[in-house]
Protein backbone atom coordinates (compact mmCIF):
# COMPACT_ATOMS: atom_id res chain seq x y z
CA UNK A 1 0.00 0.00 0.00
CA UNK A 2 1.19 3.62 -0.73
CA UNK A 3 1.96 5.68 1.76
CA UNK A 4 1.01 8.82 0.11
CA UNK A 5 -1.14 7.29 -3.11
CA UNK A 6 -3.10 4.78 -2.03
CA UNK A 7 -3.48 1.33 -4.68
CA UNK A 8 -6.62 1.87 -5.36
CA UNK A 9 -8.43 0.80 -8.72
CA UNK A 10 -6.89 2.13 -11.96
CA UNK A 11 -8.97 5.40 -12.07
CA UNK A 12 -8.58 6.10 -15.92
CA UNK A 13 -8.73 3.95 -18.52
CA UNK A 14 -7.88 6.10 -21.45
CA UNK A 15 -5.08 8.86 -21.27
CA UNK A 16 -2.40 10.89 -23.06
CA UNK A 17 1.08 12.39 -21.06
CA UNK A 18 1.80 14.83 -23.79
CA UNK A 19 4.82 17.03 -22.53
CA UNK A 20 6.80 18.40 -25.27
CA UNK A 21 8.60 21.13 -23.89
CA UNK A 22 12.27 20.99 -22.55
CA UNK A 23 13.04 22.53 -19.75
CA UNK A 24 16.15 23.01 -18.65
CA UNK A 25 17.29 24.82 -14.78
CA UNK A 26 20.03 26.83 -12.96
CA UNK A 27 20.76 30.31 -11.50
CA UNK A 28 21.63 32.49 -14.87
CA UNK A 29 20.39 30.04 -17.66
CA UNK A 30 19.09 33.07 -18.69
CA UNK A 31 22.63 34.57 -19.33
CA UNK A 32 23.72 31.54 -21.31
CA UNK A 33 20.36 31.73 -23.63
CA UNK A 34 22.70 31.79 -26.76
CA UNK A 35 25.19 29.14 -26.16
CA UNK A 36 22.30 26.54 -25.26
CA UNK A 37 20.36 27.43 -28.27
CA UNK A 38 22.66 26.77 -30.52
CA UNK A 39 23.18 23.14 -28.99
CA UNK A 40 19.23 23.03 -29.78
CA UNK A 41 17.67 21.22 -33.05
CA UNK A 42 14.53 22.96 -32.29
CA UNK A 43 16.28 26.47 -33.25
CA UNK A 44 18.65 25.09 -35.97
CA UNK A 45 18.65 28.26 -38.28
CA UNK A 46 17.03 30.84 -36.30
CA UNK A 47 18.39 33.71 -35.78
CA UNK A 48 15.99 36.25 -35.57
CA UNK A 49 13.64 36.82 -32.13
CA UNK A 50 10.98 38.82 -30.65
CA UNK A 51 10.78 39.30 -27.32
CA UNK A 52 7.47 39.65 -25.13
CA UNK A 53 7.46 41.36 -21.72
CA UNK A 54 5.70 43.71 -19.51
CA UNK A 55 6.59 46.68 -17.62
CA UNK A 56 7.23 45.26 -14.17
CA UNK A 57 9.76 42.76 -15.24
CA UNK A 58 11.22 46.05 -17.44
CA UNK A 59 11.50 48.30 -14.62
CA UNK A 60 13.00 44.99 -11.88
CA UNK A 61 16.03 45.27 -14.89
CA UNK A 62 15.49 41.31 -16.10
CA UNK A 63 14.85 42.67 -20.32
CA UNK A 64 18.04 44.38 -19.79
CA UNK A 65 19.56 41.29 -18.57
CA UNK A 66 18.16 39.26 -21.12
CA UNK A 67 19.16 41.78 -24.13
CA UNK A 68 22.87 42.35 -22.57
CA UNK A 69 23.25 38.03 -22.53
CA UNK A 70 21.65 38.00 -26.17
CA UNK A 71 24.25 41.22 -27.42
CA UNK A 72 26.56 39.95 -30.07
CA UNK A 73 25.56 36.25 -29.56
CA UNK A 74 24.85 34.49 -32.73
CA UNK A 75 21.01 35.33 -32.17
CA UNK A 76 19.33 38.85 -32.91
CA UNK A 77 16.33 40.55 -30.94
CA UNK A 78 14.80 42.35 -33.91
CA UNK A 79 11.34 43.63 -31.94
CA UNK A 80 10.20 43.94 -28.39
CA UNK A 81 6.95 44.45 -26.50
CA UNK A 82 7.08 45.67 -23.29
CA UNK A 83 3.66 46.57 -22.00
CA UNK A 84 1.52 43.44 -21.73
CA UNK A 85 -1.04 44.03 -18.68
CA UNK A 86 -1.56 42.18 -16.15
CA UNK A 87 -4.27 39.33 -17.39
CA UNK A 88 -2.98 39.70 -20.47
CA UNK A 89 -5.71 42.14 -22.66
CA UNK A 90 -7.15 40.75 -25.81
CA UNK A 91 -6.59 44.36 -27.29
CA UNK A 92 -2.79 44.39 -27.13
CA UNK A 93 -2.92 40.88 -28.45
CA UNK A 94 -2.90 42.08 -32.11
CA UNK A 95 -0.92 44.69 -31.79
CA UNK A 96 1.63 42.66 -30.55
CA UNK A 97 0.96 39.87 -33.73
CA UNK A 98 1.47 43.31 -36.07
CA UNK A 99 4.23 44.38 -34.83
CA UNK A 100 5.61 41.05 -34.67
CA UNK A 101 4.89 39.98 -37.77
CA UNK A 102 6.76 43.60 -39.52
CA UNK A 103 10.16 42.48 -37.30
CA UNK A 104 9.88 39.16 -39.64
CA UNK A 105 11.30 37.19 -36.26
CA UNK A 106 11.98 33.62 -36.54
CA UNK A 107 11.19 32.31 -32.98
CA UNK A 108 9.65 34.52 -29.47
CA UNK A 109 11.04 34.84 -26.57
CA UNK A 110 8.25 35.43 -23.53
CA UNK A 111 10.01 36.80 -20.39
CA UNK A 112 7.58 37.58 -17.54
CA UNK A 113 4.68 35.69 -15.64
CA UNK A 114 1.62 34.05 -16.92
CA UNK A 115 0.31 37.26 -18.62
CA UNK A 116 3.38 37.91 -20.55
CA UNK A 117 3.43 33.79 -21.35
CA UNK A 118 0.12 33.92 -22.37
CA UNK A 119 0.20 36.77 -24.64
CA UNK A 120 3.04 35.70 -26.32
CA UNK A 121 1.08 32.44 -27.14
CA UNK A 122 -1.97 34.20 -28.32
CA UNK A 123 0.52 36.54 -30.32
CA UNK A 124 2.12 33.77 -31.67
CA UNK A 125 -1.28 32.14 -32.90
CA UNK A 126 -2.62 35.63 -34.83
CA UNK A 127 0.98 36.27 -36.21
CA UNK A 128 0.89 33.31 -37.92
CA UNK A 129 -2.93 32.05 -38.24
CA UNK A 130 -4.32 35.82 -39.09
CA UNK A 131 -8.18 36.43 -37.87
CA UNK A 132 -9.36 36.58 -34.32
CA UNK A 133 -9.00 35.02 -31.35
CA UNK A 134 -12.53 33.68 -30.57
CA UNK A 135 -11.76 31.84 -33.80
CA UNK A 136 -9.27 29.73 -31.85
CA UNK A 137 -11.50 30.06 -28.72
CA UNK A 138 -11.67 26.15 -26.98
CA UNK A 139 -9.68 23.41 -28.04
CA UNK A 140 -7.46 22.28 -31.27
CA UNK A 141 -8.71 25.46 -33.27
CA UNK A 142 -5.14 26.83 -34.35
CA UNK A 143 -4.32 26.14 -37.73
CA UNK A 144 -1.20 26.87 -38.64
CA UNK A 145 2.09 25.93 -36.63
CA UNK A 146 3.13 28.77 -34.69
CA UNK A 147 6.98 29.90 -34.75
CA UNK A 148 8.75 28.29 -31.79
CA UNK A 149 8.39 29.92 -28.42
CA UNK A 150 10.34 30.23 -25.47
CA UNK A 151 9.62 30.92 -21.87
CA UNK A 152 11.93 32.58 -19.27
CA UNK A 153 9.47 32.47 -16.31
CA UNK A 154 9.87 35.10 -13.67
CA UNK A 155 7.10 34.73 -11.03
CA UNK A 156 6.67 30.81 -9.86
CA UNK A 157 3.11 30.07 -10.40
CA UNK A 158 1.43 29.67 -13.46
CA UNK A 159 3.46 26.97 -14.95
CA UNK A 160 2.35 28.30 -18.84
CA UNK A 161 6.40 27.68 -19.73
CA UNK A 162 5.29 24.22 -20.21
CA UNK A 163 1.55 24.33 -20.90
CA UNK A 164 -0.96 24.26 -23.70
CA UNK A 165 -3.13 27.01 -22.77
CA UNK A 166 -3.08 30.72 -23.16
CA UNK A 167 -5.92 32.69 -20.91
CA UNK A 168 -6.75 36.52 -22.24
CA UNK A 169 -8.92 39.10 -21.09
CA UNK A 170 -11.68 40.51 -22.59
CA UNK A 171 -12.44 43.72 -20.12
CA UNK A 172 -15.06 44.44 -22.60
CA UNK A 173 -17.23 41.13 -22.37
CA UNK A 174 -15.90 40.87 -18.58
CA UNK A 175 -14.75 37.43 -19.75
CA UNK A 176 -11.40 35.36 -20.23
CA UNK A 177 -10.51 34.16 -23.50
CA UNK A 178 -9.29 30.35 -23.12
CA UNK A 179 -6.95 28.88 -25.86
CA UNK A 180 -5.82 25.65 -26.09
CA UNK A 181 -3.29 24.06 -28.63
CA UNK A 182 -1.01 22.02 -28.64
CA UNK A 183 0.34 24.25 -31.82
CA UNK A 184 1.67 26.75 -29.38
CA UNK A 185 3.27 24.77 -26.71
CA UNK A 186 6.44 26.52 -25.42
CA UNK A 187 9.81 24.60 -27.01
CA UNK A 188 11.86 25.56 -25.02
CA UNK A 189 11.16 26.70 -20.61
CA UNK A 190 14.63 28.71 -19.03
CA UNK A 191 14.10 27.90 -15.17
CA UNK A 192 16.81 30.84 -13.67
CA UNK A 193 15.91 31.30 -10.16
CA UNK A 194 18.24 34.56 -10.55
CA UNK A 195 14.90 35.47 -12.36
CA UNK A 196 12.15 35.23 -9.82
CA UNK A 197 14.46 37.34 -7.39
CA UNK A 198 12.94 40.89 -7.85
CA UNK A 199 9.39 39.30 -7.04
CA UNK A 200 7.35 41.12 -4.46
CA UNK A 201 6.71 39.28 -1.51
CA UNK A 202 2.72 39.54 -1.62
CA UNK A 203 3.57 38.26 -4.86
CA UNK A 204 5.65 35.26 -4.36
CA UNK A 205 2.67 34.22 -1.93
CA UNK A 206 0.01 34.67 -4.75
CA UNK A 207 1.67 33.09 -7.68
CA UNK A 208 2.88 30.42 -4.87
CA UNK A 209 -0.87 29.68 -3.97
CA UNK A 210 -1.05 29.05 -8.00
CA UNK A 211 1.29 26.63 -8.22
CA UNK A 212 -0.46 24.42 -5.66
CA UNK A 213 -3.76 24.75 -6.76
CA UNK A 214 -2.73 23.63 -10.08
CA UNK A 215 -1.50 20.88 -8.27
CA UNK A 216 -4.45 19.95 -5.97
CA UNK A 217 -6.99 20.49 -9.17
CA UNK A 218 -5.08 17.91 -11.15
CA UNK A 219 -4.70 15.56 -8.57
CA UNK A 220 -8.13 15.27 -8.05
CA UNK A 221 -9.42 15.82 -11.30
CA UNK A 222 -11.87 14.08 -13.74
CA UNK A 223 -8.59 13.47 -15.87
CA UNK A 224 -6.64 12.24 -13.28
CA UNK A 225 -4.09 9.65 -13.94
CA UNK A 226 -0.34 8.27 -12.39
CA UNK A 227 1.89 10.79 -14.53
CA UNK A 228 -0.06 13.97 -13.07
CA UNK A 229 -0.39 12.71 -9.94
CA UNK A 230 2.85 11.44 -9.24
CA UNK A 231 3.86 14.73 -10.28
CA UNK A 232 1.37 16.85 -8.48
CA UNK A 233 2.43 15.27 -4.87
CA UNK A 234 5.81 16.52 -5.60
CA UNK A 235 4.83 20.51 -6.35
CA UNK A 236 2.38 20.00 -3.47
CA UNK A 237 5.11 18.76 -1.03
CA UNK A 238 7.77 21.38 -2.58
CA UNK A 239 4.97 24.42 -1.81
CA UNK A 240 3.85 23.15 1.54
CA UNK A 241 7.86 22.96 2.75
CA UNK A 242 8.88 26.10 1.08
CA UNK A 243 6.14 28.87 0.67
CA UNK A 244 6.78 30.45 3.87
CA UNK A 245 10.26 30.73 3.73
CA UNK A 246 10.02 32.03 0.15
CA UNK A 247 7.53 34.78 1.32
CA UNK A 248 10.03 35.60 3.70
CA UNK A 249 13.03 35.51 1.85
CA UNK A 250 13.02 35.07 -1.65
CA UNK A 251 15.53 37.46 -2.95
CA UNK A 252 18.28 36.38 -0.16
CA UNK A 253 17.47 32.54 -0.50
CA UNK A 254 18.10 31.02 -3.46
CA UNK A 255 17.12 27.33 -2.63
CA UNK A 256 13.93 28.37 -1.48
CA UNK A 257 13.58 30.37 -4.55
CA UNK A 258 14.39 27.92 -6.77
CA UNK A 259 12.77 25.03 -5.02
CA UNK A 260 9.42 27.46 -5.51
CA UNK A 261 10.52 27.58 -9.65
CA UNK A 262 10.69 23.79 -9.56
CA UNK A 263 7.63 23.23 -8.21
CA UNK A 264 5.49 26.06 -10.31
CA UNK A 265 6.77 24.07 -13.55
CA UNK A 266 6.31 20.82 -12.03
CA UNK A 267 2.57 21.90 -11.06
CA UNK A 268 2.40 23.30 -14.95
CA UNK A 269 3.30 19.87 -16.16
CA UNK A 270 0.72 18.57 -13.85
CA UNK A 271 -2.38 20.47 -14.76
CA UNK A 272 -2.04 20.50 -18.24
CA UNK A 273 -2.54 16.81 -18.37
CA UNK A 274 -5.29 16.59 -16.00
CA UNK A 275 -7.00 20.08 -15.85
CA UNK A 276 -8.30 21.06 -12.62
CA UNK A 277 -11.93 21.63 -11.86
CA UNK A 278 -13.99 24.38 -9.77
CA UNK A 279 -11.20 25.87 -8.34
CA UNK A 280 -9.93 27.26 -11.58
CA UNK A 281 -13.62 27.78 -13.20
CA UNK A 282 -14.57 29.63 -10.50
CA UNK A 283 -10.96 31.39 -10.23
CA UNK A 284 -11.34 32.46 -13.57
CA UNK A 285 -15.15 33.66 -13.04
CA UNK A 286 -13.77 35.91 -10.03
CA UNK A 287 -10.88 37.04 -12.32
CA UNK A 288 -13.41 38.21 -14.87
CA UNK A 289 -15.73 39.82 -12.70
CA UNK A 290 -13.57 41.86 -10.48
CA UNK A 291 -9.91 42.56 -10.64
CA UNK A 292 -8.21 40.67 -8.55
CA UNK A 293 -4.72 38.81 -9.07
CA UNK A 294 -5.38 35.23 -10.44
CA UNK A 295 -3.15 33.43 -8.18
CA UNK A 296 -5.30 34.89 -4.62
CA UNK A 297 -8.58 34.16 -6.61
CA UNK A 298 -7.81 30.22 -7.57
CA UNK A 299 -6.23 29.80 -4.43
CA UNK A 300 -8.65 31.14 -1.86
CA UNK A 301 -11.27 29.49 -4.09
CA UNK A 302 -9.26 26.11 -3.47
CA UNK A 303 -9.79 25.96 -0.06
CA UNK A 304 -13.23 26.17 -0.28
CA UNK A 305 -13.59 23.84 -3.13
CA UNK A 306 -11.74 21.40 -1.25
CA UNK A 307 -14.19 21.36 1.69
CA UNK A 308 -17.47 21.09 -1.19
CA UNK A 309 -14.79 18.25 -2.80
CA UNK A 310 -14.31 16.05 -0.01
CA UNK A 311 -16.79 13.49 0.01
CA UNK A 312 -16.48 12.78 -3.88
CA UNK A 313 -13.65 11.71 -3.42
CA UNK A 314 -12.02 11.27 0.30
CA UNK A 315 -9.02 9.15 -0.64
CA UNK A 316 -7.55 12.01 -2.72
CA UNK A 317 -7.90 14.52 -0.50
CA UNK A 318 -5.91 11.96 2.60
CA UNK A 319 -3.31 11.73 -0.25
CA UNK A 320 -3.02 15.40 -0.08
CA UNK A 321 -3.01 16.26 3.69
CA UNK A 322 0.33 13.44 3.82
CA UNK A 323 1.53 15.43 1.21
CA UNK A 324 1.31 18.96 3.17
CA UNK A 325 2.35 17.16 6.08
CA UNK A 326 -0.35 15.61 8.47
CA UNK A 327 0.58 12.55 10.04
CA UNK A 328 -1.60 11.30 12.28
CA UNK A 329 -3.09 8.07 11.63
CA UNK A 330 -5.59 5.34 12.20
CA UNK A 331 -8.62 8.62 11.00
CA UNK A 332 -10.69 7.98 8.11
CA UNK A 333 -9.55 9.92 4.67
CA UNK A 334 -12.41 12.41 5.01
CA UNK A 335 -10.69 13.57 8.31
CA UNK A 336 -7.03 12.74 7.20
CA UNK A 337 -8.45 15.31 4.11
CA UNK A 338 -10.10 18.13 6.92
CA UNK A 339 -6.47 18.33 8.91
CA UNK A 340 -5.07 18.88 5.00
CA UNK A 341 -7.24 21.51 4.54
CA UNK A 342 -6.84 22.58 8.36
CA UNK A 343 -2.67 22.75 7.25
CA UNK A 344 -3.51 24.43 4.00
CA UNK A 345 -5.88 27.56 5.92
CA UNK A 346 -2.71 27.85 8.68
CA UNK A 347 0.16 27.98 5.65
CA UNK A 348 -2.68 30.94 4.02
CA UNK A 349 -2.37 32.49 7.33
CA UNK A 350 1.47 32.65 7.59
CA UNK A 351 1.66 34.18 4.05
CA UNK A 352 -0.54 36.51 5.02
CA UNK A 353 -3.59 35.54 2.43
CA UNK A 354 -7.19 36.41 3.58
CA UNK A 355 -9.65 33.40 3.40
CA UNK A 356 -12.27 34.87 1.45
CA UNK A 357 -12.72 37.33 -1.77
CA UNK A 358 -14.37 40.06 -0.11
CA UNK A 359 -10.98 40.84 1.82
CA UNK A 360 -9.59 41.64 -1.64
CA UNK A 361 -12.67 44.13 -2.81
CA UNK A 362 -14.81 41.49 -4.08
CA UNK A 363 -18.34 42.91 -3.87
CA UNK A 364 -20.56 40.63 -1.68
CA UNK A 365 -23.82 41.62 -2.67
CA UNK A 366 -27.14 39.07 -3.90
CA UNK A 367 -26.61 40.33 -7.46
CA UNK A 368 -22.69 39.08 -7.35
CA UNK A 369 -23.24 35.79 -5.64
CA UNK A 370 -25.44 34.93 -8.68
CA UNK A 371 -23.07 36.34 -11.48
CA UNK A 372 -21.06 34.39 -9.89
CA UNK A 373 -22.98 31.15 -9.34
CA UNK A 374 -24.16 31.57 -12.89
CA UNK A 375 -20.82 32.83 -15.07
CA UNK A 376 -18.51 29.90 -13.47
CA UNK A 377 -20.48 26.94 -14.53
CA UNK A 378 -19.84 28.43 -18.04
CA UNK A 379 -16.04 27.43 -17.60
CA UNK A 380 -14.21 24.53 -19.53
CA UNK A 381 -12.61 23.05 -16.25
CA UNK A 382 -16.03 22.24 -14.60
CA UNK A 383 -16.26 19.38 -16.06
CA UNK A 384 -13.23 18.21 -14.78
CA UNK A 385 -14.60 18.69 -11.04
CA UNK A 386 -14.83 15.60 -9.18
CA UNK A 387 -17.99 16.23 -7.55
CA UNK A 388 -21.00 17.19 -8.75
CA UNK A 389 -21.42 21.08 -9.80
CA UNK A 390 -24.84 23.54 -11.06
CA UNK A 391 -27.09 24.86 -9.96
CA UNK A 392 -27.93 24.24 -6.52
CA UNK A 393 -28.07 25.05 -2.72
CA UNK A 394 -24.68 23.59 -2.16
CA UNK A 395 -23.23 25.21 -4.88
CA UNK A 396 -24.64 28.46 -3.87
CA UNK A 397 -23.09 28.04 -0.65
CA UNK A 398 -19.89 27.10 -2.04
CA UNK A 399 -19.99 30.44 -4.16
CA UNK A 400 -21.18 32.40 -0.85
CA UNK A 401 -18.09 31.22 1.24
CA UNK A 402 -15.40 31.85 -1.56
CA UNK A 403 -16.80 35.31 -1.21
CA UNK A 404 -16.99 35.47 2.15
CA UNK A 405 -20.79 35.88 2.88
CA UNK A 406 -22.39 34.29 5.98
N1 LIG B 1 -1.50 29.46 -19.60
C1 LIG B 1 -1.50 28.88 -18.43
O1 LIG B 1 -1.22 27.71 -18.36
C2 LIG B 1 -1.81 29.69 -17.20
C3 LIG B 1 -1.86 29.08 -15.96
C4 LIG B 1 -2.14 29.85 -14.83
C5 LIG B 1 -2.34 31.23 -14.97
N2 LIG B 1 -2.31 31.79 -16.20
C6 LIG B 1 -2.50 33.25 -16.38
O2 LIG B 1 -1.37 33.91 -15.86
C7 LIG B 1 -1.73 35.23 -15.46
C8 LIG B 1 -1.12 35.55 -14.11
O3 LIG B 1 0.28 35.44 -14.19
P1 LIG B 1 1.24 35.69 -12.93
O4 LIG B 1 0.59 35.21 -11.72
O5 LIG B 1 2.55 35.11 -13.29
O6 LIG B 1 1.31 37.25 -12.81
P2 LIG B 1 1.57 38.39 -13.91
O7 LIG B 1 2.30 37.84 -15.08
O8 LIG B 1 0.27 39.05 -14.18
O9 LIG B 1 2.54 39.36 -13.14
C9 LIG B 1 2.06 40.07 -12.00
C10 LIG B 1 2.92 41.31 -11.76
O10 LIG B 1 4.21 40.91 -11.34
C11 LIG B 1 5.20 41.61 -12.05
N3 LIG B 1 6.39 40.75 -12.10
C12 LIG B 1 6.49 39.57 -12.73
N4 LIG B 1 7.70 39.03 -12.51
C13 LIG B 1 8.38 39.90 -11.75
C14 LIG B 1 9.70 39.91 -11.17
N5 LIG B 1 10.54 38.88 -11.31
N6 LIG B 1 10.07 40.99 -10.45
C15 LIG B 1 9.21 42.02 -10.25
N7 LIG B 1 7.96 42.06 -10.75
C16 LIG B 1 7.55 41.00 -11.49
C17 LIG B 1 4.58 41.91 -13.39
O11 LIG B 1 5.19 43.03 -13.98
C18 LIG B 1 3.13 42.16 -13.00
O12 LIG B 1 2.96 43.50 -12.65
C19 LIG B 1 -3.24 35.29 -15.49
O13 LIG B 1 -3.66 35.98 -16.64
C20 LIG B 1 -3.66 33.84 -15.59
O14 LIG B 1 -4.89 33.67 -16.27
C21 LIG B 1 -2.03 31.05 -17.29
FE1 LIG C 1 -3.78 28.95 -12.39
Amino acid sequence: MGSIIKNVKLENMDFQFWNPTRIIFGDGKTNELADDLDLDWQFEGKKRAYVVTDAGVRKAGLLDYLLNALDGSSRQVVGVFDDVAEEAEKNQIYKIATDAKNAEPDFWIALGGGSVMDACKAAAVIASNGGELEDYEGMHLVEKECLPIICIPTTAGTGSEVTWGAVVMDSEEKRKIVLGDYKFTPRLAVLDPEMTKTLPSHLVAATGLDALTHAIGAFVSNDRQDFSSAISIRCIEMVADNLELAYKENADNPDVRSKMLIASTMGGVAFQTALPGADHGIGHSVGALHHIHHGLAVGICNLHVMEYNLQAVPHLYASIARALGVQEVGLSDEATGRLGIERLRELYSRVDIKLTLKEYGFPDSDAMVEELAEHSLNDPCMIFNPADVGRSPEYDRLIKNCIGVQ
